[in-house]
């Protein structure tokens, strides 16, 4: 089946942060559905609707709560959007003699990983489906069927990548008329890479919004050369380091959204402090020099 590209979902309009769900366990305040449905709703008082989930997060056990938040307070269902994530398998879960870490890229796998998650997440739609890693042995035709699939039936809505090179999402989207519309990968003052190598330029001319993680470099900005620069930036511009990392990447052409992994209040309104602030292209250059420990060419 294939769907013609103007019809299938476009992009929509996006939360000034997306809320990765990772690290749920990190957080026992939160480990009950009663005080998570109590989270997720200050975060969708704040403007915060849409939360990052993967099967891989707590082997299922981050969604699993999750959607039992949105049973704890059903008016919530309606109100947020879910990424999910497949392709990963654990070695918990491969019950060959091999017991290895490995991907997964074929259709089964994915129609299998889309139902689970909503079972998990006791939702009838995934908003966005993201496919969680490239696999070298994917069979990328029949993944595009699944995908075809899925947004036919209304399991999901729209589809994207994570982790993928250029040429990796073209040929998934050379298999498919469903527009690829996001690209998840890393991104932080300490993650640049994907700066320089052409990667953000191809993310633009195709159209995938950046979901960019990790973005406090999962919280490894304070020390040396780094820390320093976001301390002397602090006492100029009165900015702490969390809202400058996150106005840092604000900065970047095509604004990538920042997917925080800290679920706590305090962090979470330091980093939406930034609404508005435009970093002056020089210390935007001063802290990515400080952070690399080189000047630029
Ligand atoms: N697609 C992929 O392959 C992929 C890979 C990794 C992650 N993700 C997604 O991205 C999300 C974010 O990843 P992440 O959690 O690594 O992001 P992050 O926001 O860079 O890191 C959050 C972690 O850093 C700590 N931290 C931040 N600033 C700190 C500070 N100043 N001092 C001490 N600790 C600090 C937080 O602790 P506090 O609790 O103290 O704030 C928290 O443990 C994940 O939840 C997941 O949804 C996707």
């Amino acid at each position: 089946m294939s769907f013609a590209r103007q019809t299938a979902a476009k992009e929509p309009t996006m939360p000034k942060l997306i809320m990765g769900m990772m690290r749920l366990f990190d957080y026992p305040e939160l480990a009950s559905p009663t005080a998570l449905a109590r989270w997720i709703n200050e975060r969708l008082d704040q403007g915060l609707d849409t939360f990052d989930h993967a099967d891989i997060y707590g082997d299922g056990r981050c969604e699993l709560l999750f959607g039992a938040a949105l049973q704890a307070d059903p008016a919530l269902k309606k109100r947020v959007r879910v990424i999910t994530k497949a392709s990963i398998i654990l070695p918990s879960h491969d019950s060959s003699p091999w017991r290895i870490k490995h991907y997964r890229g074929t259709g089964f796998h994915l129609r299998k990983g889309i139902d689970d998650a909503l079972g998990r997440l006791k939702m009838e739609q995934i908003d966005t489906f993201l496919i969680h890693r490239p696999d070298p042995l994917a069979d990328t035709e029949d993944m595009a069927h699944a995908l075809e699939e899925a947004v036919s039936a209304g399991k999901i809505k729209r589809i994207g990548v994570s982790n993928f090179l250029p040429e990796q999402w073209r040929w998934l989207q050379a298999n498919t008329t469903l527009p690829l519309l996001f690209q998840q990968s890393e991104l932080s003052l300490l993650a640049t890479e994907a700066l320089f190598d052409g990667t953000h330029e191809a993310q633009l001319r195709d159209g995938l919004r950046w979901l960019a993680w990790s973005p406090l470099a999962a919280g490894r900005l304070l020390e040396g050369g780094i820390g320093r620069a976001l301390a002397d930036a602090q006492a100029v511009t009165g900015m702490s380091p969390t809202a400058l990392a996150i106005a840092w990447i604000g900065r970047i052409p095509g604004a990538p959204i920042p997917v925080l992994g800290s679920m706590r209040p305090e962090r979470i309104q330091e980093a939406l402090s930034v609404e508005g602030e435009q970093l002056p292209r020089e210390l935007w250059f001063s802290l990515l020099e400080a952070a690399r420990g080189h000047e630029v060419a």
